[in-house]
């Protein structure tokens, strides 16, 4: 996810793990030709976790070099982003863009087929702005003989809000012989095994909920192994803030460089994990230091008392809606 999931981030959550697959943040591939070197750069694998690189542009025969590229440079999948929702992206006819433009998107498609050795993926929203068309796009990749397809089903229009309409996952895998991923609302670890129940998708993708609570995978596998799920602690927040302020540092040794940024940026989806957090947020965002930030994280969250904390497997009651169905205990638009 662009700007909050970086090799450093990839690195810290995985070892919460397990998980099958991460993805890089969509690199952008426009301009007159590929920079070779740079996208090498982006190919940026842990040891032990397979690692799908995101390409997102417009141009058959850039995009087909690109991920070319990054194939040959050791990148387990190349994914294409058919689903940035920013204006942007729409005005450049890029990501969501896509998917109101059948005959290019199909011309890119195979272009990039005929060009990338090994697995190729893409990511597809339900739409521009409409859901009707999900169906025909999610057949133009497997037609195109890609080997697989996520699917997050909000149009652009949507961007974040609302919610997911799983039933989209549910069609596009019923129509599918490819296998097909699920992504969107996965807040909890049960989610996920709804989401398989639901839509009989092939894998799941979490996204920001993995950003608010990192053990949500480690919790899922043991849900899924019938054994009690971990129960993450307000210490373990902190000392979650220390090990990424160590692995962004640790991956950025450029001189000047400070893991601030990037570390109030984990901050905001941690927090949202934490009910009453807005008093708590604001302070911990003007330390204008990592060192002032994590010692004023260890004091914060180290105390916080366990029912202001929703980062159990199951959704709470009181982060629950009227069907009982876990969702987001505060809209996240991004
Ligand atoms: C800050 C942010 C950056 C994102 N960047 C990307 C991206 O680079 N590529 C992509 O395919 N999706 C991107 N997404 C979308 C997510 O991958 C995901 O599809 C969406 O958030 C819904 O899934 P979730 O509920 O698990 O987060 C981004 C989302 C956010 C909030």
């Amino acid at each position: 996810m662009e700007g909050v999931t970086n090799a450093a981030v990839r690195e810290v959550l995985a070892s919460y793990g397990p998980i099958g697959l991460v993805c890089t943040e969509f690199v952008r591939i426009a301009g007159e030709k590929i920079s070779k070197p740079y996208l090498q750069r982006q190919v940026d694998r842990l040891p032990d976790v397979p690692l799908s690189v995101q390409v997102m542009g417009n141009d058959p025969e850039l995009m087909a070099q690109a991920g070319r590229v990054v194939a040959e440079a050791g990148a387990d999948v190349v994914d294409l982003n058919l689903g940035c929702p920013t204006a942007n992206a729409a005005r450049k006819g890029v990501g969501a863009a896509l998917l109101k433009e059948p005959e290019r998107l199909a011309r890119l498609l195979g272009t990039m087929r005929g060009s990338v050795p090994g697995l190729l993926s893409a990511k597809l929203r339900a739409g521009f702005d409409t859901s009707d068309d999900a169906l025909r796009n999610a057949r133009l990749v497997e037609d195109a003989g890609l080997d697989y397809l996520a699917v997050h089903p909000r149009r652009r229009v949507d961007h974040y809000r609302g919610v997911a309409d799983w039933r989209i996952i549910a069609l596009v895998k019923r129509e599918l012989r490819i296998p097909v991923i699920g992504n969107g609302d996965v807040w909890y670890a049960s989610s996920a095994l709804d989401m398989f129940e639901q839509t009989g998708c092939d894998a799941v993708m979490i996204g920001r909920p993995a950003l608010r609570n990192p053990w949500i995978f480690r919790q899922l596998a043991e849900l899924r192994a019938g054994r009690e799920p971990y129960a993450p602690s307000g210490l373990d927040i902190a000392a979650h803030l220390r090990r990424l302020a160590e692995a962004l540092v640790a991956r950025e040794p450029g001189p000047g460089y400070s893991a601030i940024g990037p570390l109030k940026e984990q901050l905001n989806y941690l927090c949202r994990a934490v009910s009453d957090s807005a008093q708590l947020h604001r302070e911990l965002l003007r330390k204008q230091s990592v060192a002032d930030l994590l010692e004023a994280a260890d004091e914060t969250f180290g105390v916080l008392p366990e029912h202001r904390l929703d980062m159990s497997a199951t959704p709470r009651p009181w982060a629950s809606n009227a069907s009982g169905v876990g969702v987001a205990p505060r809209a996240l638009e991004r």
